[in-house]
């Protein structure tokens, strides 16, 4: 073996051993990866999900929301009836500090307050936010009357 021959073994013997380097490396770099992306792909699912979803009507997420169609006034529903679909849902639970039908103490202030014109006028126009017509927006003015003298009655 001369020299040029060590010389050359040598030379193959970085270039292998470089390789294998680079080689270890890609393998770790390529394994890093797949192990960041298993941890964390979790948290980056919940973190790109969009922010808001809109549900409409007819979406499996719009089961809980009443039907726009069943809320339309209907000459032949009761006060009774439209209090079910349109008001029931804030005046039954309280929701957002909706005066709860059959709380006397409550229905009292709010009638001696402004008399009856006053919770007329509300159920009409809306009041903070209690809103316009409640969620009976194809009620008629008269049929809110109705519907307001309907609770008052329940909280007597
Ligand atoms: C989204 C919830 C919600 C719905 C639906 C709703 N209300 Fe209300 N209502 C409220 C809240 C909240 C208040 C209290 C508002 C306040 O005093 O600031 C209120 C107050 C009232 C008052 C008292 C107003 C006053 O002047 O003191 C009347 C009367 C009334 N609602 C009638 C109705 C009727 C009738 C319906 C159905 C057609 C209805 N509401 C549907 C939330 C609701």
């Amino acid at each position: 073996m001369n020299r040029s021959d060590r010389k050359q073994i040598r030379t193959g013997w970085i270039a292998v051993s470089g390789l294998f380097v680079i080689g270890l490396l890609a393998g770790c770099i390529q394994k890093e990866s797949v192990t960041i992306s298993a941890v964390h792909k979790k948290v980056l699912e919940e973190r790109l999900r969009p922010v808001g979803t809109i549900c409409l009507h007819g979406d499996p997420c719009a089961q809980a929301i009443p039907q726009t169609s069943s809320l339309s006034a209907d000459e032949k529903k009761t006060p009774a009836q439209l209090y079910r679909i349109g008001c029931a849902a804030c005046h039954d639970t309280g929701i957002g500090d909706a005066p709860k039908i059959g709380d006397r103490r409550i229905w009292r202030q709010r009638r001696r307050s402004g008399g009856i014109e006053q919770l007329y006028s509300s159920a009409i126009n809306g009041l903070n936010t209690m809103p316009a017509r409640g969620l009976c927006v194809g009620c008629t003015d008269q049929q809110l009357r109705d519907v307001v003298d309907y609770i008052v009655s329940k909280s007597r």
